[in-house]
């Protein structure tokens, strides 16, 4: 028999994900701070908890899928935390996308209870956690990952073991910083093109046919035009990855120029109200700075 999962955090990423877990089979018990979302969950069979605690004790694994750095810090260290629950020889494995230092101040306090944890955090976006197609990028020991691999099996097509606690967390940064920088190139060039008269569509079928063309090119060049930005990753969580970002190349002394200007572009655009839409609505930005769709 399947040991137990637990799963809390059951936002745009977490539900699908969750569910790709009830589909192999797995009992799962789940927790979301904001119960309603958890109704879905317990219609196809999985059993809705009411604290992360709660979750804990009835798991032998336990997958978090949260915000930030503070959030999975409520969930596993605070009251009524998973660390409360949890028994000697569980694992907590930790999807979310937060602060290296952060997740392996976490997973320091889990080994004091005898539990271990990987940052596990995911490449792929809301399609591809519904698809179970996620690639998991993986820090802690390699026994740990090793044992826990069929879990990560059930939710995605992939996985990497990066390193030791914290280094799937830094590679994750990595990947943030180019999918970042990459989007504000596509936006900017798009509104050059644009404001000189090319036709958008035609622009898109180019870029993407050639060297130009890019993952954000790919999957956001076509809605990016027709200023379409329904949410796959929001850009607030964009800006609190660029500002990790910024605050772990500043720990390590390296200049990341670039990446600053972009953090200012995304902060630009977020305290424009538009923190909740997807980060591609940077191209907003671009299009006022240019003038385009304004009256002279
Ligand atoms: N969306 C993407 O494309 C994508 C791709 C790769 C990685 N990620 C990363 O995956 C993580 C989740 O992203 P998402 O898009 O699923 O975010 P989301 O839709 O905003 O979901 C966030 C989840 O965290 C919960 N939460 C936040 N603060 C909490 C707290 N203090 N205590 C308890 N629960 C709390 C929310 O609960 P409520 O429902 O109550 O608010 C919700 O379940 C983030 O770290 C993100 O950077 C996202």
């Amino acid at each position: 028999m399947l040991r137990q999962i637990g799963f809390i955090g059951l936002g745009t990423m977490g539900s699908g994900m969750a569910k790709n877990l009830v589909k192999a089979g797995y009992p799962l018990n789940v927790y979301n701070r904001s119960l309603e979302k958890a109704e879905g969950l317990g219609k196809i069979g999985a059993f809705v908890a009411k604290s992360p605690k709660e979750v804990s004790a009835r798991s032998g694994a336990i997958i978090t899928m949260l915000s930030d750095s503070s959030a999975v810090e409520d969930v596993i260290l605070g009251d009524n935390g998973v660390l409360e629950g949890i028994r000697k020889g569980s694992v907590i494995v930790d999807c979310s996308t937060i602060s290296p230092r952060v997740s392996v101040k976490i997973a320091n306090e889990a080994e004091k209870k005898g539990v271990e944890m990987l940052d596990a955090p995911v490449a792929g976006s809301k399609r591809q956690a519904e698809e179970g197609t996620l690639i998991f990028l993986v820090g802690g020991k390699k026994q740990v990952y090793e044992d826990n691999m069929q879990i990560l099996k059930a939710m995605g097509k992939s996985s990497f073991y990066i390193g030791q606690n914290g280094m799937g967390s830094y590679m994750k940064l990595v990947m943030n910083m180019i999918n970042a920088i990459n989007l504000q190139a596509l936006a900017e060039a798009l509104v050059f093109g644009m404001k000189a008269g090319i036709n958008p569509d035609l622009m898109v079928e180019i870029i993407n046919s050639t060297g130009a063309r890019s993952g954000g090119s790919e999957a956001k060049g076509k809605s990016m035009i027709r200023g379409n930005y329904e949410t796959a990753f929001a850009l607030k969580l964009m800006c609190k990855d660029m500002n990790l970002v910024r605050e772990e190349t500043r720990n390590l002394d390296v200049p990341a120029p670039t990446a600053s200007i972009v953090n200012e572009l995304y902060t630009m655009a977020k305290v424009k109200g538009k923190a909740d839409l997807d980060y591609s609505v940077i191209m907003e930005v671009m299009k006022e700075m240019a003038g385009i769709g304004q009256k002279q």
